[in-house]
């Protein structure tokens, strides 16, 4: 294997974890609203899941800009998508209404699932165009 190669075959694995975080957090925050788990542990998971998106959209952002990623607005729609559910989601835990957090962050999943099986998989697997 080349070294550009591996390379990219460690930035894949990196962004492979990363997904599997966000969406174990997404997981971790249905759970605790379905068992009923006291507010401040779906607190503590809803502004983890915040950050580490927050964190995490932001440097595949900065990778797509990097490479001039020609997909990048549909992308980053998504991602912005993504924020403001979070945000919603957020808004609902403060008022106590767990039934509606967890009907959001059952969308958040499904809605996640398709981002990176679609958007994200175009993007691990696209080149840039060569340049003349
Ligand atoms: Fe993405």
């Amino acid at each position: 294997m080349t070294p550009a190669a591996e390379q990219d075959q460690t930035a894949s694995a990196v962004m492979d974890r990363e997904h599997a975080i966000q969406t174990g957090l997404v997981e971790a925050l249905c759970t605790a609203v379905e068992k009923g788990d006291e507010p401040a542990k779906v607190d503590e998971i809803l502004t983890q899941l915040v950050a580490y998106s927050s964190a995490h959209f932001m440097s595949e952002e900065l990778l797509m800009r990097l490479v001039s990623y020609d997909d990048y607005d549909d992308h980053v729609a998504d991602h912005i998508h993504m924020m403001d559910e979070l945000d919603q989601m957020l808004a609902l835990h403060q008022t106590r209404q767990p039934m509606l957090v967890l009907d959001k962050a059952r969308s958040a999943l499904a809605f996640l699932a398709r981002h990176i099986d679609t958007r994200d998989q175009r993007f691990a697997h696209w080149t840039p165009p060569q340049r003349a």
